[in-house]
């Protein structure tokens, strides 16, 4: 049967005999979106819009060029807590409707339209709680003058701030214009400008398509800096120069990354550090990445996450994934192309370290994902219709895939594989992928092609198995040896300061790899020891004062109290907030956690709120 889909897909363009280009696809349905794409579909949008920060609103116009197939009656798009004022089609007044509201889905905002419908414009406001948008006050901000905005808008998010089709299966290209208060910059996922005017009205264009989870907007106290000729960084002014400084290496790694799978699309790469309670590590925003300013640790050692969120131009923002089940494709790529830009930089050695770390971080979160709620998550290709997409994001898409890539990668040979990416990423440009379509490219351009014989159940074990297959591969580090060793001397008795010199030339994921396999339990005395001798609880490391924090909390090590009481309000990153709260609830430490988290929970963007507030059971 399936040798003859190629046949039948033809067929089929020519059987429905759409009237235009773009429509010969059909686009798959996507439990998260109300979108019927099929029907009418976004190819442009126009944005106008007011940020009012006073009442933390954004007043918009949104103007789409639309693309109808024959007996089109209604363009539907994805909407949040938005309120609509007026719908018009081609500049005459619109009928039009808000559904009933679906948990995690919002509202389909139903236009009458024709098939010969060619612009609807959508004037709306947003809510306050918008669940993308985080309204800093100037408490919160490096300044501490000026208000600053940010929006996060993957995975569903895009729709509590701009009506759209919110589906990574449709792109739209876009331009805006858009006022912020004097003495503001303004910045999109398109191209920016590099210095505030007086009026603080900002346009913006973005000329190749990209789907709506990469819509962002920030405005604050902003200023730009040149890493390159075709990189930058912005950051408040406090800020710029160690970001500049920690950045140095972009243009190497953008450089190093088109060496490896082709041009970069997008023309220029720049960053953005936001506020310590940006919600992630970083964020893919096409020619602007979002980044966490926890990564600026002073000597460069948390770049990696420069690599990711770079490779991402080609795997997510280039080939994406059709819908949130098929999250792997676009986070699992990533964290390859992410090891692989690392290891060009840095060299294997560097590279393999991470490799390491995070399988061991992967094997844990396995298990206790088999013994939970869920365990048909452990499979690379999801499911989660009804659910929350945010759900489907753990280790899996990301190290589990990455385990599955390298598999592949040392099963045909580096030489053939990086043949083989590099074409995928050309020849699906500004396409979607769904998993099902990969496996059937894979087959015929790797397999296939490279004369590798295996049963299907080579892959079919790794994307619809749960769990983590026997043959992941392992990585391995010299450095982590010698890690291991210290320990393991260090577990029979010996004392730390017999088997490391202080200051000695560990680099922080030796740190780390020390740190995750210390006990689960010690006593008071070798707390202290290791910390007189080592300094943790002062180290100005996020990831080396995250792990510590941990051992903190589980061995009730009151000198690291204050540090965790002050990281917790601080830092609003996910990653690090939800083990140090479910370590406290685990422990026990259930007022001290309420204690904490009352007091850092109104510094925190929605998508941490949510996660933390299951953990520690908030009403
Ligand atoms: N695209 C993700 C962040 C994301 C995923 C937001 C799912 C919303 C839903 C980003 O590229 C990412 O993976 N960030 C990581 C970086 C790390 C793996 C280097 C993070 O934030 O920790
Ligand atoms: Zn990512």
């Amino acid at each position: 049967m399936t040798k003859y889909l190629p046949l039948l897909l033809l067929f089929g363009v020519f059987a429905c005999q759409q009237p235009k280009e773009e429509m010969k696809t059909k686009i798959t349905q996507d439990p998260h979106s109300f979108a019927k794409p099929n029907e009418a579909i976004v190819k442009h949008l126009s944005w106008d819009a007011v940020v009012d920060f006073e009442n933390k609103q954004i007043q918009a116009t949104a103007t789409f060029d639309i693309e109808t197939s024959e007996g089109a009656k209604e363009l539907i798009l994805d909407t949040k807590a938005l309120s609509i004022e007026s719908v018009t089609a081609d500049g005459e007044p619109a009928e039009y409707s808000l559904g009933e509201y679906v948990e995690h889905l919002g509202k389909p905002l139903v236009i009458k339209i024709s098939s010969e419908t060619k612009k609807v414009a959508v004037t709306y406001t947003s809510s306050p709680e918008a669940e993308a948008l985080q309204w800093l006050s100037p408490q919160q901000t490096d300044g501490k003058e000026l208000p600053f905005l940010f929006t996060q808008s993957q995975a569903i998010l895009a729709r509590s701030w701009i009506p759209l089709q919110d589906s990574p299966g449709i792109r739209f290209t876009y331009d805006a214009k858009v006022k912020v208060p004097q003495g503001m910059l303004a910045l999109m996922s398109a191209e920016n400008p590099t210095e505030m005017n007086d009026e603080g009205v900002y346009t913006f264009k973005m000329e190749q398509p990209i789907p709506a989870y990469l819509m962002a907007l920030s405005a604050g106290d902003l200023k730009f800096q040149s890493l390159g000729a075709r990189s930058g960084v912005y950051a408040e002014p406090g800020v710029l120069e160690s970001a500049a400084f920690e950045f140095e290496d972009t243009e190497a790694m953008i450089e190093a990354a088109e060496k490896l799978y082709g041009p970069y699309a997008w023309d220029r790469y720049d960053l953005l550090v936001l506020p310590p309670s940006f919600p992630f590590g970083g964020m893919e925003n096409p020619r602007l990445t979002f980044a966490t300013p926890t990564i600026l640790a002073g000597d460069k050692s948390l770049v990696a996450l420069v690599a990711h969120e770079l490779a991402h131009s080609w795997s997510g923002n280039l080939v994406t994934n059709a819908t949130w089940d098929d999250f792997w494709l676009n986070e699992g790529f990533t964290v390859y192309f992410e090891n692989r830009i690392m290891e060009s930089l840095y060299g294997r050695e560097y590279s393999e370290m991470l490799a390491q770390l995070s399988l061991q971080d992967l094997r844990i979160e396995v298990d206790e994902m088999l013994a939970g709620e869920h365990p048909e998550d452990t499979k690379l290709k999801l499911d989660l219709k009804g659910r929350n997409p945010d759900d489907g994001v753990s280790s899996i898409a990301y190290d589990k895939g990455y385990e599955f890539l390298r598999l592949l990668e040392e099963t045909v040979g580096r030489e053939a594989f990086d043949v083989f990416l590099k074409e995928y990423f050309t020849k699906n440009a500004f396409k979607t992928m769904t998993t099902e379509a990969f496996v059937e490219y894979m087959k015929t351009n790797l397999l296939d092609k490279n004369g590798v014989e295996v049963s299907s159940e080579f892959y079919n074990e790794w994307i619809y198995g749960q769990g983590l297959p026997d043959n992941a591969p392992v990585p391995s580090s010299n450095k982590f040896a010698i890690v291991e060793d210290v320990l393991a001397k260090w577990k029979t008795g010996e004392s730390i300061d017999q088997l490391i010199v202080k200051d000695n030339d560990w680099n922080t994921h030796q740190w780390l790899h020390f740190l995750r396999n210390l006990p689960e339990t010690m006593t008071v005395e070798q707390m202290t020891t290791l910390d007189d001798y080592l300094g943790f609880t002062a180290s100005g490391n996020s990831e080396i004062t995250h792990d510590w924090l941990r051992h903190v909390v589980k061995n009730s090590y009151e000198p690291g109290y204050d540090k965790l009481e002050s990281f917790l309000v601080n830092v609003g990153r996910r990653k690090f907030l939800t083990p140090l709260y479910q370590d406290m609830m685990d422990a026990g430490k259930t007022d001290m956690a309420m204690e904490i988290y009352t007091k850092a929970r109104p510094n925190y963007h929605f998508v941490s709120v949510n996660s933390v507030d299951k953990i520690v059971g908030w009403e």
